[in-house]
């Protein structure tokens, strides 16, 4: 299937990259762009053989720019309202898709750009990258979440302060923030995320979904039941192919031949 404003490519075997493609605009999320994420992310998410996905951004300066002003400056309360629900209801399918998310921040990830970023799973980011929730100087809110995952990511007052003063943070500043995982020279970018995305992908399929699903399912619990989750996800993984395979090819001393079965 082919998306207007967004590029869905299998890249190597289970390894799927989503490119929001508006370049001329620095990849703005506008409405179209929002839905096309949504379908393209149930397409990836009904497909069993899906491993890892990265999001990326098309060309060389921006991963996503933020939320399109232009489309947003007529808004009504009401229609503001509904395309952060929209939105949110995207975003939030992306956070909670089984398989292991990459945000690989390619430039600007600003406003919604850096809400899209905090929605997957973590952010490998080139040493172009700039980051930034700049919503008050356009006199409204973060509305895609930012509020919120910036918050749970790099703590309270540090997200306020980012929020409050709308700075912009460059690569550096993020990965000392915890904001992204990693940083490299922009031309390495793509390899090494890659290198990661092989990684994930040569492992148990089942266990990478349980371990995410365990760390998500976990961060709303207790402790105790947090923990109560993650002995039942480990036990069932005992009922499954992939577990006796994995620890066959340990005892055997020879790689894993996974099935995600
Ligand atoms: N929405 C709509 N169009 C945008 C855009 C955005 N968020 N960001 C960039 N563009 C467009 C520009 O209007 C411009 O289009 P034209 O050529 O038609 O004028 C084109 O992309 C290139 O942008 P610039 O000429 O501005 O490029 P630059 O290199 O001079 O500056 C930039 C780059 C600093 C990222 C600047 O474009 C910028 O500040 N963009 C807006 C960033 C922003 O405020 N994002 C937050 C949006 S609000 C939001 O996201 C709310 C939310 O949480 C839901």
């Amino acid at each position: 299937m082919s998306y207007e404003n967004v590029l869905l490519d299998e890249i190597e075997a289970g390894i799927w990259v989503l490119t929001v493609n508006r370049p001329h605009a620095l990849n703005a999320l506008n409405s179209a762009t929002i839905a096309d994420i949504g379908a393209a992310l149930q397409a990836v998410a009904a497909n069993a053989a899906a491993r890892v996905l990265i999001v990326t951004g098309a060309g060389e300066k921006a991963f996503v720019a933020g939320a399109d002003i232009k489309e947003m400056s007529a808004f009504s309360g009401v229609q503001g309202q509904d395309f952060s629900r929209r939105t949110m209801a995207v975003f939030r399918s992306l956070e909670t898709l089984s398989i292991p998310t990459i945000a690989m921040v390619n430039g600007y990830a600003l406003g919604g750009g850096n809400e899209l970023a905090m929605s997957c799973d973590w952010i490998i980011a080139g040493d172009n990258a700039v980051f930034g929730q700049p919503e008050v100087g356009l006199g409204v809110t973060p509305g895609f979440g930012g509020t919120q995952r910036l918050t749970r990511l790099v703590g309270r007052a540090r997200a306020l302060e980012l929020i409050l003063t709308a700075r912009n943070v460059k690569a550096a500043e993020a990965l000392t923030l915890g904001l992204a995982n990693h940083v490299y020279p922009a031309a390495e970018l793509r390899e090494q995320v890659l290198k990661q995305a092989r990684m994930i992908a040569s492992r148990g399929p089942l266990a990478v979904k349980l371990g995410k699903e365990a760390v998500q399912r976990g961060q709303d619990l207790d402790l105790d039941n947090a923990c109560q989750f993650e002995a039942q996800v480990f036990g069932l993984c005992f009922s499954t192919a992939d577990q006796k395979e994995g620890m066959a090819a340990f005892i055997g001393k020879r790689p894993a031949a996974f099935r995600g079965e």
